[in-house]
């Protein structure tokens, strides 16, 4: 997986842009996730985003990805929906215990490392919370026209967020839903086991899911399945051990030791390189590669992408086992 010398990004590189919001409204969309709708504090609009983009939510100690579930065409606000996850590391329990209407929070982005591309029909597959991406690329869709269908997986209808409103506003038939407490489950084997021209699948939730979901669609054609994961994918096997990061822009050869990441040495060597989740979920940290192997271990970056190696995130991603050296544009 060398990277060309010439890598070229063919999507736009991270910005840092933060707003001010407020809570303006708070709901239950389903037991357990809340349903809150932000607006910028200052009275104005968020930045234009697409269907499948997610905000950065700046809380005390942290900054989660969430992605936005309400229309791009209205900018003067802008809605997420939050599990509150039983083993929260603090973000989405701050996000149900503290986020009542009229709270001020900071917002990132918003940024896309989903979007939705042109197709002629598109099949959308969610897992519990993954469901929230889905809602505005189902309205862009259905807006263009195209033809679509969700399949729709969760513990009971009362969990599934979005559930009822998407099941009302476009049936039965285009809408599948798959509450496992009554004994519907996904079924992949009927979605996926037959490859389908000119269909692009879009899947998101628990890993798990979109595992099996890889595995299905692995005679798809190549670029069919796009994916976005909550959390990144732990190490394939790549070099544990250090390596050197060469920072081309500022000649510089920076050591990387076994136990630290690409972006902890080169901060510890004074450069400044933009990050938020510093897990391999957000995309803000991703950096140009020029020479090297890189072993890929976020959650953002595509099969295609990872084989042309142009960039990577430098907060989880290292150099792959045998390469002493990566060139990065920095
Ligand atoms: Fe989020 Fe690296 S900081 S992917």
């Amino acid at each position: 997986m060398s990277a060309p010398a010439e890598a070229g990004v063919d999507r736009p590189l991270p910005v840092s842009a933060t707003l001010g919001a407020v809570v303006a409204e708070r709901r239950e969309a389903a037991d357990g996730v809340a349903h809150l709708t932000l607006r910028p504090a200052d009275g104005g609009q968020f930045p234009e985003w697409e269907a499948g983009a997610h905000v950065d939510l700046h809380i005390p100690g942290h900054t989660r990805q969430y992605s936005v579930c309400s229309s791009p065409a209205n900018r003067a606000s802008l809605e997420i929906a939050v599990l509150r996850e039983p083993e929260s590391r603090g973000g989405s329990a701050y996000v149900h215990d503290e986020l009542g209407v009229g709270a001020h929070v900071v917002v990132g982005g918003p940024r896309n490392n989903f979007s939705l591309a042109p197709s002629r029909k598109y099949l959308f597959l969610a897992g519990g919370i993954g469901i929230t991406p889905m809602v505005p690329m189902i309205e862009a869709a259905e807006q263009a026209g195209r033809e679509w269908r969700l399949a729709y997986g969760g513990r009971s209808l009362r969990t599934m967020a979005f559930a009822q409103e998407l099941l009302d506003a476009y049936g039965p038939e285009r809408v599948l839903l798959f509450p496992s407490e009554e004994g519907r489950r996904l079924d992949l084997e009927g979605l996926l086991g037959i490859p389908r021209a000119l269909t692009l699948v879009y899947a998101c939730g628990p890993r798990r899911l979109l595992d099996a979901i890889e595995d299905y669609c692995l005679g798809w054609p190549a670029g069919a399945l796009h994916l976005e994961r909550f959390a990144a994918a732990p190490g394939a096997g790549g070099s544990a051990g250090p390596f050197e990061v060469e920072l081309r822009r500022t000649g510089r050869v920076v050591d990387v030791a076994a136990d630290e990441s690409v972006l902890e040495a080169v901060e510890a060597a004074g450069v400044r390189v933009l990050s938020s989740c510093r897990q391999g979920v957000c995309g803000t940290c991703e950096i140009p590669v020029l020479a090297g192997e890189v072993d890929h271990r976020d959650a953002i970056l595509s099969p295609e992408d990872r084989a042309r190696s142009a960039t990577m995130m430098v907060c989880v991603s290292r150099a792959a086992a045998g390469c002493p050296r990566l060139t990065l544009d920095l």
